[in-house]
């Protein structure tokens, strides 16, 4: 079976082309994506309006180019996938009415897909897939969650955050330090000349005693300090950096390995735009070698959205039996969609 995948939520493109055989871990033949980064960084953050009509603009040539990449023809496709949710409706509504207009156009079914569930499942896009069932810690621009993952569409929160996401935390201090969108690879660059330990920086929630987070004191703390230092925070900048990520890994790390300890299971998926932070990979690896457990990311250049992972998600639903594809073309979009409701 043939699935077509496109993504179109937030500020990146994605189209991608996922063959599945009914049983082992489905293929990607191939995948495009563009960016909007660019376009988005004049205004500091992301454009609800800019973003929709860029989708426009780019969904149909990527969607080309991956079927020549694949060698394969419009027609081949089996099921066209694409994101339902969450994100910003504008955006959501290109990708879900082009997926629908073209599963119409083909006489192919078509399925929404949540874009959680495709970070979660990205893994399944690397060439050592993780097996079932394992805790994910799921750190993207909009979400910070622990989840116990005992199969496709099994998914059971362990702990959320109870404000900002670690994205947000990433974004927001680089924000307040002039660093530019998108904050996490700023920050993150930035930190690498600094000392992790100049600022005292607090770790919410983290003897808490249950899985929760809580990131927006850390802005706060972020915010003080840089007032504090007025003329000095050009020079002190890779220091607070780097004592900014160093305080959001630690949380991160140690809560992650609280959800392992809780439900005994010895493996963990990272998924996520935050995933693709160097410090995170480095700390959980260390920890989670010292606890025994393997630990699974998604390749680095699928961490942040793509096509991919929403065909992989749509392939691995279909295979496991949890959903139908259907031929209602009457589509809708869920800008806010809880992943485990
Ligand atoms: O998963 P994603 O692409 O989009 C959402 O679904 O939200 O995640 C984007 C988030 C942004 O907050 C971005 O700053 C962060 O992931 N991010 C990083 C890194 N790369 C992306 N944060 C820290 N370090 C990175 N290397
Ligand atoms: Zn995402």
């Amino acid at each position: 079976m043939l699935i077509l995948g496109i993504e179109s939520s937030c500020d990146e493109t994605g189209v991608a082309l996922v063959q599945s055989d009914g049983g082992s871990v489905p293929r990607l033949l191939s995948h495009a994506l563009h960016s909007q980064i660019e376009m988005h960084q004049a205004y500091g953050g992301v454009v609800p309006e800019l973003a929709s009509r860029d989708h426009i603009q780019r969904v149909l040539p990527l969607t080309q180019a991956v079927l020549d990449e694949a060698a394969v023809a419009l027609t081949d496709v089996d099921v066209v996938a694409y994101t339902r949710g969450p994100g910003l409706a504008g955006a959501l509504l290109v990708g879900a009415g082009v997926a629908c207009a073209l599963g119409m156009g083909l006489n192919k079914p078509v399925l929404g897909v949540h874009h959680l569930e495709g970070h979660l499942l990205s893994p399944f896009l690397s060439a050592d897939p993780p097996e079932f069932p394992f805790v994910a810690l799921l750190v993207s621009g909009g979400h910070t969650q622990l989840m116990q993952v005992d199969g496709v569409g099994r998914y059971q929160i362990l702990g959320e955050t109870i404000d900002d996401a670690a994205g947000e935390a990433f974004d927001k201090s680089a924000k307040l330090m002039g660093l530019g969108y998108p904050g996490g690879p700023a920050l993150s660059r930035m930190a690498q000349g600094g000392d992790p330990q100049a600022f005292k920086l607090p770790r919410p929630l983290l003897h808490s005693g249950n899985l929760d987070f809580s990131f927006a004191g850390l802005k706060t703390a972020v915010l003080t300090q840089s007032k504090k230092l007025g003329d000095a925070l050009e020079m002190r900048k890779a220091d607070l950096a780097a004592s900014t990520e160093a305080a959001i890994v630690d949380v991160l790390v140690k809560k992650s390995l609280a959800a392992l300890r809780q439900t005994g299971m010895r493996r963990l998926v990272v998924a996520g735009g935050v995933g693709a932070n160097r410090l995170l990979r480095e700390q959980l690896n260390a920890a989670c070698k010292k606890a025994g457990v393997r630990v699974h990311y998604p390749e680095l250049h699928l961490c942040t959205d793509n096509g991919a992972m929403i065909a992989m998600a749509a392939a691995l639903r279909l295979q496991a039996d949890v959903e139908r594809p259907n031929s209602d073309y009457a589509f809708d979009v869920k800008p806010r969609w809880s992943l485990h409701a």
